[in-house]
């Protein structure tokens, strides 16, 4: 009997499929196409302290195998999104995973107080890197010193035993360096990766398309880079959980993140395109697993690694 579950530190998922966080909002859009709780869980979108209408449009733009987006995490902000996302998301049946993104350490630290008493979640994404802020320097997960700070705040404030995942940058010159740090902070998992910063130049109005001048590729163009990462800091840290994502749009890219080291895979840009794509993925993976005589997710895990 295959067994498609998995894990992410202490948590388990019924299969390694979820949501991106920022590509499924709290799930309702979704939700209309199939039930959420056919997925290993759902990640929100990150939420903030506060309301925020995020960046000035336009914030998207179309690129070669991929996309560019400068939302600037637009959201409810915490309290609202804890009294109206959670309670519905609660209902149905899914495992939760509550993305947090900060503005100061002491942001992450009151956010993981406000979820630390929210009942069902079955982790936390704490985004130290996301690209579309005002200042390089809120990029916690470009340097060690505030990846480490960040990630000591949250585990401080939400709780020994509550699992936290750090979502990084690929735009580091050593991902495996930094991972090592968020982890000896606290961090039970890590994300790999959010998106890689870029800008797309409009050459009929000669000046950048995004508003905010940079935003974030995602999609298929940087799959390899995701791929790399992982297997870079699988390779650093064996026994660290990944929740893999970077331009999974079949089984076949699924595999190769589960292959280079992560536990789980999110489906993000490809929703975009395709609301059911993450069910079609996950099929497709459990699929292939079984065809290439895995009794398990976790024996695929990390399977590049293994010298012949
Ligand atoms: C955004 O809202 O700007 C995207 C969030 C992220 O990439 O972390």
């Amino acid at each position: 009997m295959f067994d498609f579950s998995t894990t992410l530190g202490s948590s388990r998922f019924d299969n390694p499929i979820l949501t991106a966080s920022g590509c499924a909002g709290s799930g309702k859009e979704l939700s209309q196409f199939f039930p959420l709780a056919s997925l290993g869980g759902i990640v929100t979108k990150s939420i903030m302290l506060k309301p925020r209408s995020g960046r000035a449009t336009p914030r998207m733009a179309e690129t070669p195998s991929g996309m560019l987006n400068s939302i600037g995490l637009q959201g409810p902000g915490i309290d609202l999104f804890l009294e109206n996302d959670i309670p519905w998301l609660q209902t149905q049946g899914v495992r939760i995973v509550i993305s947090i993104a900060g503005e100061t350490v002491e942001d992450y630290a009151v956010l993981a107080r406000k979820v630390r008493g929210v009942s069902g979640v079955a982790a936390l994404e704490v985004n130290i890197s996301c690209p579309n802020v005002e200042n390089r320097g809120q990029v916690f997960a470009c340097h060690p010193e505030t990846a480490r700070a960040a990630i000591e705040a949250v585990r401080r404030n939400v709780g020994g035993d509550f699992p936290i995942i750090a979502k990084l940058s690929p735009d580091v010159t050593d991902i495996a360096g930094i991972a090592t740090e968020v982890v000896s902070a606290g961090a039970d998992g890590l994300a790999l990766i959010n998106t890689v910063l870029g800008m797309v130049i409009d050459t009929s109005t000669m000046r950048p398309k995004l508003a905010g001048k940079t935003g974030g590729l995602s999609g298929p163009a940087i799959r390899p880079v995701a791929v790399r990462a992982i297997y870079q800091v699988h390779q650093a840290l064996p026994h660290v959980s990944i929740l893999g994502m970077g331009g999974v749009s079949n089984g076949q890219d699924a595999l190769q993140l589960i292959l280079a080291g992560a536990s789980a895979v999110s489906v993000g840009t490809a929703t975009f395109g395709n609301p059911l794509a993450a069910v079609t993925i996950k099929s497709e993976l459990e699929a292939i697993l079984i065809n290439k005589g895995f009794n398990s997710t976790a024996e695929a895990v990390g399977y590049a690694h293994r010298a012949d």
